[in-house]
């Protein structure tokens, strides 16, 4: 084991399991929420639907509490990119909301975020979702057994770079995820091949691309939390949670696991 590898937490076969479970909790949780986006809407609101939903299925929210975040969802529209906090803002037409949600099942972590179109939106911003989402399953699809998370990095940040005009933000990364939310080893959204933490069978990570019309650099508000892009250009952020299997990826809080875009990627998937 490398210095690399240090603190990487290995997933049984039927923890890996138990971590679906949490999964399922966060994807079905999102696919309300998406139901739930139209303009009029406050972000409370859907962090009020957010937090029943995950208790009525029997989880704990993961976010509210954690390192004092006030909310069980967060909530980031336009320039802001990440961890916004639900509250009286209403959404109107033609903004993009980014929602990120994570759950605990039996002490496993799920956590995964959309960016969701409220109303119509201009088309730059369609694109900019859908390439944010194709360099996510492009990550997940470059992670195999013996790899490295720097294979996953730079499949990311190669689908982006294809499109030649976004920024890229570099101060927040995707992570390990099982017992905790945040574990080792880091998942960076830009990086080269062959380098960082082994891929092994058990590994669970979350991808998390965080992409913006303008630069990548970012400033938090007086909040505390909410970051939104320096230059004030609008950002999509997308996160799934997958773990390694012998097999292949298993994206655990995809509602199929992830069979029909990673198969479209020619790669194995890990399920069951
Ligand atoms: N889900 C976020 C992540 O992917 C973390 C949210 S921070 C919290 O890292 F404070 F809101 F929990
Ligand atoms: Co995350």
């Amino acid at each position: 084991m490398g210095w690399r590898d240090r603190g990487v937490e290995v997933k049984a076969p039927e923890q890996v399991a138990s971590m679906r479970a949490a999964g399922l909790v966060v994807c079905r949780t999102l696919e309300v929420l998406r139901g739930a986006v139209r303009p009029g809407v406050t972000t409370r609101e859907l962090n009020e639907i957010a937090d029943d939903a995950i208790r009525t299925a029997g989880a704990v929210p993961s976010f509210l509490g954690y390192q004092g975040y006030p909310a069980s969802i967060c909530t980031s529209v336009n320039d802001e990119v990440v961890h916004g906090i639900p509250g009286d803002r209403e959404l109107r037409e033609g903004d993009l909301l980014s929602i990120d949600c994570g759950a605990i099942v039996d002490g496993w972590h799920g956590d995964a975020a959309v960016t969701v179109p409220v109303g119509e939106v201009g088309e730059d911003l369609l694109t900019l979702v859908a390439d944010t989402e194709a360099a996510l399953w492009a990550g997940i699809a470059a992670a195999r057994v013996g790899g490295r998370v720097g294979d996953i990095s730079a499949a990311v940040e190669g689908r982006l770079r294809e499109e030649g005009r976004y920024g890229i933000v570099e101060d927040y990364t995707g992570h390990g995820i099982g017992t905790a939310m945040h574990q080792p080893p880091d998942v960076p959204n830009v990086g080269r091949p062959g380098r960082g933490a082994r891929l092994v069978p058990g590994l669970a990570l979350a991808v998390e691309p965080m992409v913006t019309l303008g630069g990548h650099e970012t400033e938090v508000l007086a909040d505390e939390w909410t970051v939104v892009t320096a230059d004030g250009s609008w950002a999509a952020h997308v996160e799934h949670t997958f773990a390694l299997t012998e097999r292949g990826a298993w994206v655990l809080t995809a509602p199929d696991g992830g069979e029909e875009r990673l198969s479209a990627l020619g790669m194995p998937y890990g399920g069951d």
